[in-house]
């Protein structure tokens, strides 16, 4: 019999008899070889492919039952110059052994991976060796030295209502600190967690539209130890959880109370707005009220005093010029370190 089937975003017109295994009409009459044949019984996995967003085993499904089907291969994920983030984590790690049936595995891991994307997940590191901050500075946290995880989940908002995310989830994490009994523990504008002068942690938050909606991921890290000599390395005051916290409660503790936190923040955030977490992070910042200098984007010092923040997180400064909104900068503690 002739039918079409949808293979990687074209329409192929095949003669096959109506039972023929989808594996063998991919291989054998539309030269896709990514999928393999190992078992030939539906059990090993090496001819996965992805049918309507399902993985689907193609040496066990006949052909006739995908017409009119939207079929994704290896090869309609990526090519050797643009491969698939999947392929190349599976290229970096080299995750590979004899690698016969590695196309299966990240059909599996894809079709795994696109099915849950309304799903939070947390990931948690016990070293960090390429971690990012803002504008591209390196950070390094050497092994059971840090708190350090990312939480990414799926916002109803798109990205264009998200300036205040890093805001929410400072308050968040900082709310959570404190129910450990870290009591001293505040916010520094943008993203700093503090503990009176010394920066304690960090904030990084990274957002892209996905549908009408967003795809957030805050990464938090905080020191949980001293890492010794870090504070001579950065030049600045630097604190960890253990100059606060006695007994130190383990790691995963730590990121269990935070990530509980953020996410439940996160969530009030998509349903009700930035506005309800303003006057919270004023009640946690820092430095309320004080005078401040804060170095602009492009490279000059604007002084003056903290007056909380704009409705979109955004810091406001009271100048000798008057009322000023600064959305890129960072506060400068050099005074009073
Ligand atoms: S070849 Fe083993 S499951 Fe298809």
């Amino acid at each position: 019999m002739s039918l079409v089937i949808n293979v990687n975003g074209s329409k192929r017109e095949v003669v096959a008899d109506a039972e023929t295994p989808l594996l063998y009409v991919l291989r054998n009459d539309l030269d896709l070889k990514g999928a393999r044949y190992g078992c030939g019984i539906g059990v090993c996995g090496a001819c996965m492919v992805i049918v309507d967003g399902k993985a689907v085993q193609s040496c066990d499904v006949p052909v006739s039952a995908v017409a009119g089907k939207s079929i994704t291969t290896i090869e309609g994920i990526g090519t050797s110059e643009r491969p698939h983030p999947l392929q190349r984590a599976f290229i970096a790690e080299q995750a590979a052994q004899c690698g016969y049936c590695v196309s299966g595995i990240i059909m599996s891991a894809k079709a795994l991976l696109d099915a849950r994307p309304q799903r939070p997940a947390l990931l948690a590191a016990n070293v960090q060796s390429a971690g990012r901050g803002r504008r591209g500075r390196r950070w390094h946290s050497p092994a059971g030295t840090g708190v350090l995880f990312s939480l990414g989940l799926t916002l109803a908002r798109p990205v264009r209502e998200l300036s205040g995310v890093s805001i929410v989830a400072g308050v968040a994490a900082v709310r959570a600190l404190r129910a450990l009994g870290a009591a001293g523990t505040a916010l520094k504008w943008p993203n700093d967690l503090m503990l009176g002068v010394g920066k304690l942690g960090g904030i990084l938050v990274e957002t892209r539209a996905q549908g009408a909606g967003s795809a957030v991921v805050v990464g938090i890290g905080i020191n949980h130890r001293n890492a010794p000599g870090l504070a001579a390395r950065l030049r600045r005051g630097v604190a960890a959880l253990e100059d606060c916290l006695s007994p130190l409660p383990g790691r995963n503790a730590v990121i269990g109370a935070l990530g509980r936190e953020v996410l439940g923040a996160l969530c009030a955030f998509d349903a009700a707005g930035f506005e309800p977490f303003r006057s919270d992070w004023e009640a946690l910042h820092a430095f309320p009220g004080e005078p401040l200098r804060v170095r602009l984007a492009d490279g000059r010092i604007l002084a003056g005093v903290a007056a909380g923040l704009a409705p979109d997180g955004a810091l406001q400064l009271r100048t000798r010029g008057g009322l000023r909104t600064v959305r890129n900068g960072r506060v400068l503690l050099e005074r009073r370190a």
